[in-house]
Order: structure tokens, then sequence, then C-alpha cells
């Protein structure tokens, strides 16, 4: 599948923005965190970098990468990869997030971002990655179990107040 993942650049400005428009405003955390209303690109790519490298991080964060999925130069979804877990993360998000566009999915992109994923995974020395998903996620958790995800635990989350899952995958 000729899908690429990989951080941000200061070319993909037109790509980053015509993607944006695939999410609906009010729930834009599934493509992105760092930018907000009126920011400039290259600002927000200053934020990501800083992110990455673990530089003046918000209380509460680890470092983090994002990481696009481009097809055909055009952003498809993306991942979250967090460098090390907190226990925030550890009950719930665990070391990656991903989201595909309404429009891109069941092609199979979120499968092959999430294996791209895990070599970003690797090069940062996580060889065991944790992911949640909700119970109810059923595209969400047949793509941890695919990667042969290990079911730690169920457990209700206050802050969504659903049931969850947990997983564990060793690279
Ligand atoms: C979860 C999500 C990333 C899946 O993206 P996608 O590109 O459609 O996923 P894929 O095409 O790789 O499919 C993954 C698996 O889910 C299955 N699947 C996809 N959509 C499904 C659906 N609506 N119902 C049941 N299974 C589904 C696919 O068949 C595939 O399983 P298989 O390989 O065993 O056949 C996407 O639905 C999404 O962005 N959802 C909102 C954000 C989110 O929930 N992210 C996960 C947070 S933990």
């Amino acid at each position: 599948m000729a899908l690429e993942l990989r951080q941000l650049t200061l070319n993909d400005e037109q790509a980053f923005f015509d993607g944006m428009k695939d999410w609906p405003s009010d729930d834009l955390s599934w493509y992105t965190f760092a930018w907000k209303e009126g920011m400039g690109y290259p600002q927000m790519l200053e934020i990501l970098r800083k992110e990455n490298a673990g530089i003046e991080l918000a209380p509460g964060r680890v470092p983090h990468t994002m990481l696009y999925g481009f097809v055909d130069g055009a952003i498809v979804g993306r991942v979250s990869v967090r460098h090390e877990l907190n226990d925030h993360l550890r009950h719930r998000g665990g070391h990656i997030g991903y989201s595909v566009a309404e429009r891109h999915r069941k092609k199979g992109y979120a499968t092959e971002m999430v294996r791209l994923a895990f070599g970003y995974c690797k090069s940062l020395g996580i060889d065991e990655v944790m992911v949640t998903c909700s119970d109810d996620n059923v595209p969400s958790w047949k793509i941890i179990e695919n990667f042969g995800g290990r079911l730690q635990d169920r457990i209700w989350d206050d802050e969504d107040e659903e049931m969850i899952r947990r997983y564990w995958i060793t690279l």
C-alpha cells in the first residue's frame, strides 16, 4: 500500500489544511492537538518540534510525535506516539492513538499507519506498546488484536463515562 507515515514539514501546509476540512471543527483533536484557530502553520510546526524534543512540555505531558498518513499527497489520518507513559496515559491513552478521516475509512489505512508507527516506536526503544480504546470501538480493537494485542483489562473511564479496553502489543 502506498501510504507514507511521517512528521509534517514546511512543504505540507496545503495538505495539512486540506486534511483538516475532513474533521468537524468541534472535534479536531482526532486530527491535531497542536493547531488552534488562527494559528499559523510554521508556529504549529514549532509546537510539534518542541513536543517531540520534550521542550517546554505542559504539565502532565510527555514527549510526543504526531505522524500523518499520506496517500497520493493527501492526509488520510494520523497517529500520535507518546514516547513514554505517565499515570494518565497508563489509565487511558497508552503509547499510540490513531484516527482516519471518515471518507478514507475501511481501506486498511489505519492498519497500515499503526504498522508503520510501530517501526517508529521501535526506533524510540519502545518494545511493549500500550494501546487503549473504547470497549465498543470495534474497528479499533480489531486493529489492536490483529497485531497480537493482549488484553490487560476492561475498566470504567470516569472522564468519558464509558468502558475501555487496555491492551499490550510486543513489537
Ligand atoms: C478506528 C479507525 C482508526 C479505523 O480506521 P480504518 O482505516 O477504517 O481501519 P482499517 O481499514 O485499517 O480497518 C481496521 C479493522 O477494522 C474493521 N473495521 C473497519 N470499520 C469497521 C466497522 N465500522 N465495524 C466493524 N469493523 C470495522 C476492518 O475490517 C479491519 O479489520 P480486519 O482487518 O480484521 O478486517 C477509524 O474508524 C477512526 O478514525 N475512528 C475514529 C477515531 C478512533 O476511534 N480512533 C481509535 C482510538 S483508540
